[in-house]
């Protein structure tokens, strides 16, 4: 029988004695029955134990039951008194165990008051799927919510002193991560109670926890989270979405049961749930999220439309425009810095690009210095000299030069050399320069 479910059945047949002088005899057998859920104790001339009562008799006639010295002594005391005790069947847990299980179980099923502060695009985003596994949901924001929070069932508050008195037993920070540390300045964290749960959902993460552990009396439990999603990508199902949390002070006990069933949340939801450490996932951040927004912000400013011909890897390109377009300016600022690391990205990023570019213009490059050393250099009088291929030194094609409007290769440095700040044309003459120096020596 698993210990979850263990049942109880035991069977006292008391036989009170004659000289009882008791009000209720007990000459009817008690059957216990006790599982993970409920439990109920019933005599069966319908004696049923209900009330104040029914704890205390639960304890008794369960210890009755468990400890077999008890049981003996007990028998061994209705037979002084004429009576009989008989225990026909005995298969229980440890009332202590079986305490712990059930209020553990109780705890599990119970609902959180969790109490966002920053009601914004992502607060507001949560707050709905929080709200649907029936937990009670407040809010605070700098701006009025009242009515937007009314209509999706949360109840708002304008005062940070009327949402604090509130007792959340969770505070979750939404805010823009710019905004956090005056924010959390300005909530009046003595009329929380002492055993509050902080809880933040930034996109950095080391930052959050130092403030916290900072500003935060050392009562208050801290747990950092970053769903790796928002509401463009989350719309849907969060099944296999990861979320990122790290406990960074969780007091035992009691306490640690608000971070799980916090936690519950986004794991009932499906959710990939990952324990990382706060340094660990703004390194790994930095090189995948602030990426992406920064790729998405510089392609959102190209203004990229549908074609009739889009290849997958174009649909994929307008979907991640899609994705960072809706998220505020504040929050990619914020992503770069609060993240130590995201100088170091975006610079290699910068590199990446440039290298790429020079490839493409070594190229070009190379063509262009072939003609110039043959003398073939193109001109806007005379395009026809221009070159569409030409054969290198190994005999291989060379790259095939474009030609525009019949104006030729010198109109297109020049359009290049503007688009991309390169003077390709100095360059040459330098490589020029260089190799006749070398020559004469
Ligand atoms: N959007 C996402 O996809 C996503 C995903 C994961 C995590 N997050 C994190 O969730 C948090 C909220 O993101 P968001 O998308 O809602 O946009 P956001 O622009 O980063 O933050 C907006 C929230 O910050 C508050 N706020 C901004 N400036 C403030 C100030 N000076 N004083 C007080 N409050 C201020 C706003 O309050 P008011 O509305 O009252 O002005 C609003 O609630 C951020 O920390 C972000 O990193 C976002």
């Amino acid at each position: 029988m698993e210990a979850a479910n263990l049942t109880l059945v035991a069977r006292l047949r008391l036989l009170p004695p004659q000289q009882q002088t008791k009000s209720y005899a007990w000459t009817e057998s008690c059957k216990i029955a006790a599982s993970g859920r409920s439990a109920s104790i019933a005599g069966s001339s319908g004696f049923d134990l209900r009330g104040r009562f029914r704890r205390q008799q639960t304890r008794e006639l369960l210890l009755g039951s468990c400890d077999v010295r008890g049981v003996e002594e007990r028998r061994q005391r209705q037979r002084r008194r004429g009576g009989a005790v008989n225990v026909s069947a005995m298969d229980a847990a440890q009332p202590f165990y079986h305490e712990s299980t059930r209020s553990q179980e109780l705890d599990k099923n119970r609902k959180l008051k969790v109490g966002i502060v920053g009601f914004g695009n992502f607060g507001q985003f949560l707050a709905e799927r929080i709200l649907q596994q029936g937990h009670k949901v407040l809010a605070h924001s700098r701006r009025d919510y009242t009515d937007k929070a009314r209509k999706i069932g949360v109840t708002y508050f304008r005062d940070a002193d009327d949402f604090c008195e509130e007792h959340p037993e969770v505070v979750l920070l939404c805010t823009s991560i710019m905004s956090t540390e005056a924010v959390l300045h300005s909530l009046p964290l003595q009329r929380l109670k002492r055993n509050t749960l902080f809880v933040d959902v930034l996109s950095v993460k080391e930052f959050p926890k130092n403030l916290f552990l900072k500003v935060l009396p050392p009562e208050f439990d801290v747990l950092c989270t970053h769903p790796m999603f928002g509401p463009e990508s989350g719309k849907g199902s969060w099944a296999g979405l990861p979320f990122v949390y790290d406990k960074v002070r969780i007091s035992n006990g009691r306490r640690s049961r608000s971070a799980d069933r916090f936690l519950d949340i986004f794991a009932s939801e499906g959710c990939r749930m990952v324990e990382m450490s706060c340094v660990e996932h703004d390194r790994f951040a930095a090189g995948s999220q602030f990426i992406t927004h920064t790729v998405g912000r510089v392609l959102g400013k190209l203004g990229l439309q549908s074609t009739p011909i889009n290849t997958k890897g174009y649909e994929t390109l307008l979907g991640l425009v899609q994705n960072t377009s809706g998220d505020s300016f504040e929050l990619y600022y914020g992503l770069f810095m609060y993240n130590a690391n995201a100088t170091e990205e975006l610079q290699r990023l910068e590199v990446a690009f440039d290298s790429t570019k020079k490839q493409l213009f070594g190229q070009l490059h190379n063509v262009l210095r072939k003609q110039l050393f043959n003398g073939e250099v193109a001109t806007k009088n005379n395009p026809s000299q221009g070159f569409k291929g030409s054969s290198s030194n190994n005999g291989s094609k060379q790259l095939e030069t474009p030609y525009k409007g019949g104006l030729g290769i010198v109109s297109n440095i020049d359009s290049l050399s503007h688009l991309f700040d390169v003077d390709i044309k100095k360059s040459i003459k330098l490589d020029k320069d260089h190799t006749s120096q070398s020559q004469r020596i």
